[in-house]
């Protein structure tokens, strides 16, 4: 048996013996690496003439051909080991609790929104939208705020440039036209007025969104949410307004011992105009809704604006005053989610402090949850 054979059988006879994928490295490095015997010996090949050559060149590449084999196949079979002793080791215990994923939660104003709809989906309300962006005369004009109006001043209005509102569009104001000048919405009641020239009458929506005026301090925010209410039919009175808030207030805070007040007040859009109230008592230091307010211990608060639409919001909108009547309220969700769930500054709910979101959000898996309320929190 030729030198070589030998030495390939000790090398083949060691590689299999191989306990570990270190001790097969060594091996392969001993035999096939840079200074592995193997690759000395092709080296050689060079030196030899070319009949010895003819004889050793074949006999050494066949060497290397199987030692290499030898080593592929110890190595899968060393890994495979391993494998098999980690599947028999390491067991799986479907039994342990798994780790809480981090989740979102729903914020108070989208609860509320959510909860707002589902209420007046109820009574036959459909939700509608308007843009935020709005015209001159949608935000006021329609309703019956003219330019020289006084309550437009009470709105504090963000406007946008005059510039720049495409071809044609002189940079002077007055070519501009006033009653295309563009706004952030200062209240939701514009979509009002979009409703009814797109679907005419009769009508019964709400209308949640955001709207902005230039204002911040505790209780107010440069943008906030409104819900507007619109009912447009035939022989529509204030009777169908009171009863429609009731019910709708009842429901929202779970109480039937909700009472209201009606009080004469004034918007251009709405003729009467009454300003909403509700009754709250002393219940241990806090202001619970609920209970007669003019009893003692008792009081009222200010909730909503709402009154009969005023004939010339009517016209403006298309429809024939003679033929169709209704009612509108508005009013901000921000504050009915701070007096249903007990949150007392407004700036808050739009720091988008994750840890305000965990306290007071809810969950995405219990919506819609009317019923739930508090209990509701994830
Ligand atoms: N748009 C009014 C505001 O933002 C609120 C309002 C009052 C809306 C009376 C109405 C309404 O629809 O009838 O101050």
């Amino acid at each position: 048996m030729s030198e070589l054979q030998t030495r390939k059988d000790e090398a083949i006879a060691a590689i299999d013996a191989a306990e570990t994928l270190d001790a097969l490295e060594a091996l392969r490095v001993e035999a096939l690496g840079k200074q592995g015997w193997i690759s000395l010996l092709l080296k050689t090949l060079g030196q030899m003439s070319p009949e010895e050559r003819q004889i050793q060149g074949p006999a050494i590449q066949a060497t290397r051909g199987e030692v290499a084999d030898a080593i592929a196949a110890r190595k899968a079979a060393l890994e495979n080991a391993e494998l098999e002793r980690r599947l028999a080791s390491e067991t799986l215990d479907l039994s342990l609790p798994a780790p809480q994923a981090p989740r979102g939660s729903v914020h108070p104003v989208s609860q509320v929104m959510d909860e707002l709809a589902e209420i007046f989906a109820d009574l036959g309300f459909s939700v509608a939208t308007g843009p935020e962006i709005e015209d001159d005369w949608h935000n006021f004009t329609a309703l019956n705020m003219a330019e020289t109006h006084p309550a437009r001043a009470m709105h504090d209005t963000f406007y946008f440039p005059d510039e720049g509102r495409g071809e044609g569009a002189a940079s002077s104001s007055e070519a501009v036209g006033r009653q295309e000048r563009m706004l952030l919405r200062t209240h939701t009641s514009p979509v009002q007025i979009r409703s009814m020239v797109a679907q005419g009458a009769p009508i019964r929506i709400i209308a949640p969104g955001r709207v902005y005026r230039s204002d911040s301090d505790a209780t107010h925010t440069p943008m906030f949410h409104q819900i507007e209410g619109l009912v447009i039919d035939r022989d529509i009175h204030l009777g169908h307004l009171k009863w429609t808030l009731e019910t709708f207030l009842k429901a929202f805070f779970e109480r039937d011992d909700i009472v209201l007040r009606l009080r004469p007040s004034y918007f251009p859009f709405t003729e009467p105009s009454v300003e909403v109230d509700v009754g709250w008592q002393d219940v241990k230091g806090r202001r619970v809704l609920g209970g007669d307010g003019d009893a003692p211990g008792h009081g009222w608060m200010e909730l909503l604006g709402s009154g009969m639409v005023n004939r010339r919001v009517i016209e403006f909108a298309g429809l024939d005053p003679d033929e169709w009547q209704g009612f509108a309220w508005g009013l901000g969700v921000d504050r009915l989610a701070m007096l249903k769930y007990g949150m007392d500054d407004l700036r808050a709910f739009f720091d988008g402090d994750v840890r305000w979101l965990a306290h007071y959000g809810f969950s995405a898996f219990d919506q819609p949850s009317l019923s739930a309320g508090v209990g509701a929190r994830a």
